[in-house]
């Protein structure tokens, strides 16, 4: 552990520098306060490292969870009884839960969506939608589609589609990628890919697309990230730490790493990105730094830490990683953060501030503030915004990077459970209807037709543009598990189970409540009907959060903090 002692020892010349400067320490508001302290305390205790890495895949943390959730949940499940079921057996049949009559169904509509290449399951096509006159590229299997089919297999004790489908994207990562003539980096994961089918000669080939097919031409840079989270849930659930220690994945991991940690002319530790590059993949105005890829980007990068071998190549990328870390948590934490308080304090923000002193370190205009956010702010709650860089913040809240903070443990506890305070608190304007509304507001008028272009299919409150997308159940209810408040999962849960069989499990609604199936929403969208299946799942079983979740550094408390991140 060579590695980790270079980093324990780094980091200490830090602290001792910014004792010598007399940084002075925040204490103002408890999310910038605790953060810092994340990785110092890991890093100079070289043993605790290596044992968080043991401690990370076994039973022993995740019953530690298990027992701190039932606690919290006692009045919710008095008779709970786990016990994992049998491959084929849908986990509620067997427990004391009564199942809700949809769950069968979504079952064999999950089991239908399998796609098989050489007569093994490798993954789920993204729609099985036969009605649809337009397939599109629905019926390809899309890595950010298949995440929850693939914890819904791994609740369900079926890992082996999982690992087939961890190892073909795999392979397509080693495939040489082009637009044009320009050539892709090498650590790029497809957005999706197709098994092709020759009746004739009997053969079978798989086609991938990385961007070059793609609406737009947007690489994926969710894909990457996912794979990693996924590689750990797999690795959680099974116990089974071998496919992650395979040559080959910590090769996949470190090209996917080698894109996202290297050096440029960036002044911030946030990534940043095309418009269109994640689950919103169409013009949104998301380019920057958007939410949804600093949360997946610090949860992969957590995980990868997880995973890494500390041999000769894996050593220098677990010590960029903890750096990175250290960085990112703070950058979002601090800036990215918004609540009643600080959107006061950014009303006020004076502008034009220069050097190191700046408060409006950003020089964010006050007037840029859109009117909707004042009254949107409960006084209890919070979240983190859309976007943050030069003069812009984009105010919007996003579903999935909200939840994947709290699932990362971006957010502190206390973020973390002031983004359930704001859910309650804008329930209508969130949930409505339909859970969960990918973001908040939606873009009208001028705006929509400068933001995304004029796009027909984000028209305001459909689609990518205010529209509900049952699959953010998942997330939604492994967040509030997390936070312990599983009320709001379970209202959550039954607005859906109440619409989505009937509804034919459709991929988005519209309207301002979310009452409407999507103008142009796909119907038997797997990615709605795992989704759904998953947060049965957990609810029913919250030891299956672990997969899906990373605990909160508990070694944090009581080290020393720092004021800027300009100095690190
Ligand atoms: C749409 C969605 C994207 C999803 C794909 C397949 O393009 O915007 O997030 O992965 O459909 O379902």
């Amino acid at each position: 552990m060579d590695g980790v002692k270079v980093i324990a020892d780094g980091m200490r010349r830090e602290i001792d520098a910014g004792k010598e400067i007399g940084l002075k320490y925040v204490s103002s508001r408890c999310s910038i306060s605790e953060m810092d302290d994340h990785d110092l305390s890991k890093l100079l205790d070289k043993p605790r490292l290596k044992m968080e890495r043991k401690r990370s895949f076994d039973e022993r943390s995740l019953s530690e969870l298990t027992t701190g959730l039932h606690r919290g949940l006692e009045s919710y499940e008095s008779a709970y009884s786990p016990g994992r079921s049998t491959p084929d057996t849908p986990p509620s049949a067997g427990s004391f839960f009564e199942p809700h009559p949809i769950v069968g169904d979504a079952w064999e509509a999950l089991r239908r969506s399998l796609v098989y290449f050489r007569a093994q399951p490798v993954g789920t096509i993204a729609a099985d939608d036969h009605a649809s006159e337009e397939v599109l590229n629905y019926d390809q299997v899309f890595v950010r589609d298949f995440v929850p089919s693939a914890l819904a297999f791994l609740m369900n004790g079926e890992p082996d589609i999982v690992k087939n489908f961890l190892l073909k994207t795999l392979q397509l990562q080693g495939w040489e990628k082009r637009i044009d003539r320009f050539k892709l980096g090498e650590g790029v994961m497809s957005a999706s890919f197709k098994v092709l089918h020759n009746p004739i000669r009997k053969t079978e080939t798989i086609i991938a697309d990385f961007g070059e097919s793609a609406i737009g031409r947007v690489a994926p840079v969710d894909s990457g990230f996912w794979w990693i989270i996924l590689l750990r849930a797999y690795t959680k659930s099974t116990g089974d730490q071998s496919l992650a220690e395979t040559p080959e994945c910590q090769k996949g991991m470190r090209l996917i790493l080698a894109l996202c940690l290297s050096e440029g002319f960036d002044t911030f530790p946030t990534l940043l990105c095309a418009d269109g590059c994640s689950m919103i993949d169409r013009r949104m105005g998301i380019y920057g730094y958007p939410i949804e890829i600093q949360a997946l980007f610090f949860m992969a990068l957590r995980s990868a830490l997880l995973m890494l071998k500390p041999d000769q190549e894996g050593k220098e990328f677990i010590e960029r990683i903890v750096k990175r870390l250290h960085a990112l948590s703070y950058h979002m934490r601090s800036y990215f953060w918004l609540d009643f308080q600080r959107l006061n304090d950014i009303y006020r923000y004076k502008t034009e501030e220069y050097s190191h002193t700046a408060v409006n370190k950003f020089n964010v205009i006050p007037d840029s503030i859109p009117d909707w956010v004042f009254d949107f702010m409960p006084m209890r709650g919070g979240y983190f915004i859309g976007n943050v860089s030069p003069a812009r913040m984009d105010f919007r809240w996003f579903a999935l990077g909200n939840c994947i903070a709290i699932l990362s443990s971006l957010a502190t506890p206390e973020q973390a459970s002031a983004v359930m305070d704001l859910i309650e608190a804008r329930w209508e304007e969130l949930v409505g209807e339909m859970p969960l509304k990918i973001c908040y507001p939606a873009l009208e008028s001028h705006e929509w037709r400068i933001v995304t272009g004029c796009d027909p299919k984000n028209t305001r409150w459909s689609y990518h543009n205010g529209g509900s997308w049952p699959v953010l159940l998942w997330m939604l209810t492994a967040a509030c598990i997390k936070t312990g408040r599983i009320q709001i999962a379970r209202q959550a849960i039954d607005l859906a189970e109440s619409r989505l069989l009937k509804d034919s499990w459709p991929e988005y609604y519209d309207g301002k409540l979310g009452r409407y199936i999507g103008k142009q929403a796909r119907k038997y969208q797997t990615w709605s009907i795992a989704g759904y299946l998953v947060a049965k799942m957990m609810l029913e079983d919250p030891s299956n959060l672990g997969m899906i979740s990373l605990e909160e550094d508990k070694q944090r408390k009581h080290v020393i903090r720092r004021s800027s991140s300009w100095t690190c």
